[in-house]
């Protein structure tokens, strides 16, 4: 993958699934960057990823659930299941950051995640993403896109000069504080 594919604010997927699938890709990438970031680079490769999971699993929750409770014949049970597996993603996460990026176990803690969110990413596009599809028409999933840009707005996948310390200051502290954060943006998007 190219550097410029990499990096949301060029990214032209207007629908909203092809957006999330492409932030999945992207977590993918981002979790190999912090496995193999040379120690001073594990840090600011980790923040990295926990922004952009903060963005992605927020624009999910914020847009794309509450649409497939609505709209899919048994989508409750289908969106209870993935916010269960948000959680215990979220519960491994928070545990990452208290720890940081210098604790010993680190890396043994970061495989966990990435379990976790792999596993989550994978019933997501197969069970979730799949039905939203079907019962959908582009419109709506062009509307719901505008949100999730947004959000992805504020999680830069590069260090790039400028444009990082612009957004950096929008998405600091802790996990929680980013999600509020990301999630009046979502909100004023969407209105
Ligand atoms: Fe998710
Ligand atoms: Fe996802």
């Amino acid at each position: 993958m190219t550097d410029s594919s990499r990096r949301p604010e060029t990214m032209e997927e207007k629908d909203v699934i092809d957006l999330l699938l492409a932030q999945h890709a992207m977590i993918r990438d981002m979790f190999d960057d912090v496995e193999q970031a040379a120690p001073q680079e594990r840090g600011p490769a980790f923040t990295r990823l926990v922004r952009m999971l903060a963005v992605h699993e927020t624009a999910e929750e914020e847009i794309v659930h509450p649409y497939v409770r609505k709209v899919v014949d048994g989508g409750e049970a289908v969106v209870d299941d993935r916010l269960a597996e948000e959680r215990q993603a979220k519960e491994l996460l928070q545990r990452l950051e208290e720890a940081g990026p210098d604790a010993p176990d680190f890396l043994e803690r970061l495989t966990l995640l990435r379990a976790a969110v792999t596993a989550h990413a994978r019933s997501e596009e197969r069970y979730e993403f799949v039905r939203l599809r079907a019962e959908t028409g582009p419109a709506e999933r062009r509307a719901m896109a505008a949100g999730v840009k947004a959000a992805e707005a504020l999680a830069p996948t590069h260090p790039h000069p400028g444009v990082e310390s612009a957004t950096m200051n929008l998405l600091v502290g802790t996990p929680v504080a980013m999600v509020d954060r990301i999630r009046d943006v979502i909100r004023q998007a969407m209105r």
